[in-house]
């Protein structure tokens, strides 16, 4: 391939990164409670059995802290990458034991817990004695557009 067309095929990939969230399904009531001091260890008790470890590999190698999830969240990229190689079964192209119906079980877990971190940042955080990585998450931020939906 010539380099321009190179460029022309990764440059689409990264401009289309953008913080996506839902304002109103953030804001929902019972999330901020659910989500208040988020560790790994009380997300996993949230989460199906086969998806824990891989949970616990993704938050400590996405170069966030590892139990920051606004970090995590808006590292998605970085962070899918990892976790999606460790859950999905051969069949999905990972190396994971999760079956569909515990991928389908996880899918709007996930889904919801993103979309409030995406939208709240450190809000939920705030007073919380967990060790987190904002400058990692700001920067990431700072790089992206806002998708934004009511
Ligand atoms: C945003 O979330 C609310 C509540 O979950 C939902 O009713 C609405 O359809 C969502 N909006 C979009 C554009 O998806
Ligand atoms: C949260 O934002 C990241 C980009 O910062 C995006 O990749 C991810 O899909 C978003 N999560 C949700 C649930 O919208």
């Amino acid at each position: 391939m010539r380099f321009t067309a190179i460029i022309s095929t990764l440059v689409p990939a990264f401009a289309s990164a953008a913080l996506t969230y839902n304002i109103t399904q953030a804001l929902a009531p019972g999330e901020f409670g659910k989500y208040h001091c988020l560790t790994t260890a009380k997300w996993n008790a949230m989460i199906p059995a086969c998806v824990r470890q891989c949970q616990i590999q993704a938050n400590k190698g996405d170069g966030c802290a590892y139990d920051d999830f606004a970090c995590h969240s808006v590292n998605y990229q970085v962070f899918s990458d990892i976790i999606e190689l460790c859950v999905f079964p051969p069949s999905l192209g990972g190396h994971g034991t999760c079956t569909l119906a515990e991928l389908g079980a996880a899918r709007p877990l996930v889904q919801d817990m993103g979309n409030f971190f995406n939208a709240t940042l450190y809000a939920a955080y705030a007073g919380c004695p967990i060790k987190l990585s904002p400058l990692k998450t700001l920067g990431i931020v700072a790089k992206e557009q806002a998708k934004v939906t009511y």
